[in-house]
């Protein structure tokens, strides 16, 4: 693999974060609403430009995915940047601290490189296919666990999937009944670096978008840990739904997610977003 992928992705996550830094707390962030409980300001539109241009001027001729719109066909038709500019924009129009920048490369489904950038800590996750997951260059693992049983999880609500509500408070009620606690801190990309950090022992949510999911799952899956569909599978990416963590606690999801919400049910109950 090509190394620069990995230093244009910190790069670009770094340049990102430069605009997220500049504009956090500002009063002239016009947030404008693309969907119910959907919001995209000039601070999200701004990331994701420095991003595009720092990773175009790497690599002309891939292809990017970018939430805000940043979508290109590169003509090598090889590789795609995956990308997320503000993964957190409700936690950071409201000036909550929880928000980063997440960036990925992938070949066909295979995530090659992530990186998930909280601009506040500078705190830096790094993840290479076949080369471990890393915190500011340090190696991390995920924490091991036997199971749900006193597990210490994160999760999102279905706050843009409402027809998924039941299906989801029946996984909550189980999860909720065994696990020590259940965080929903509002950043999936940072909560996916947190699990392969070992700070949260497993993570779950329902029909999230590839740019929210690419650099944390590999984050997680090269720190020793699981992420999978709804099915175990790896179809994640298509369909939104992900169960990652440490394996024994992955395990547990996987079970409790067969009783109530596979992946036919949520196709039945909501569309996938891409
Ligand atoms: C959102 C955050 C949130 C999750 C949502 C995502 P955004 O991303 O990751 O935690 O629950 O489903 O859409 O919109 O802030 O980039
Ligand atoms: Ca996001
Ligand atoms: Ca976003």
């Amino acid at each position: 693999m090509d190394p620069r992928l990995l230093e244009v992705a910190v790069a670009a996550a770094q340049a990102g974060s430069e605009v997220l830094l500049r504009t956090f707390g500002s009063d002239d962030l016009q947030v404008e609403q693309k969907a119910r409980n959907d919001f995209v300001s000039r601070a999200d539109r701004e990331s994701e430009s420095a991003i595009v241009d720092l990773i175009l001027e790497a690599f002309p001729s891939h292809s990017i995915l970018g939430e805000e719109g940043g979508v290109y066909a590169g003509s090598s038709g090889e590789l795609e940047w995956v990308l997320d500019p503000l993964d957190g924009t409700s936690n950071f129009l409201r000036g909550v601290p929880y928000f980063c920048i997440s960036v990925a490369c992938r070949r066909g489904p295979d995530t090659l490189v992530g990186v998930v950038l909280d601009p506040l800590r500078g705190d830096l996750f790094t993840a290479v296919a076949g080369e471990g997951s890393r915190r500011n260059g340090e190696a991390i693992h995920v924490r091991p666990a036997a199971g749900l049983k006193g597990a210490f999880l994160a999760t999102g609500f279905p706050f843009k999937a409402h027809p998924a509500l039941d299906a989801y408070l029946e996984v909550f009620r189980e999860v909720f009944l065994e696990a020590q606690a259940i965080r929903r801190c509002g950043a999936a990309a940072l909560d996916l670096a947190y699990t392969a950090a070992g700070i949260f022992d497993g993570f779950f949510e329902f029909r999230l978008a590839p740019w929210d999911l690419a650099a944390g799952c590999l984050l997680v899956q090269e720190a020793g840990g699981v992420a999978t569909d709804l099915d175990g599978g790896s179809e994640y990416l298509s369909t939104g739904n992900v169960l990652a963590g440490a394996p024994g606690v992955h395990r547990d999801l996987l079970a409790v997610m067969a009783r109530h919400a596979g992946e036919a049910r949520m196709d039945d109950l909501v569309p996938r977003s891409l």
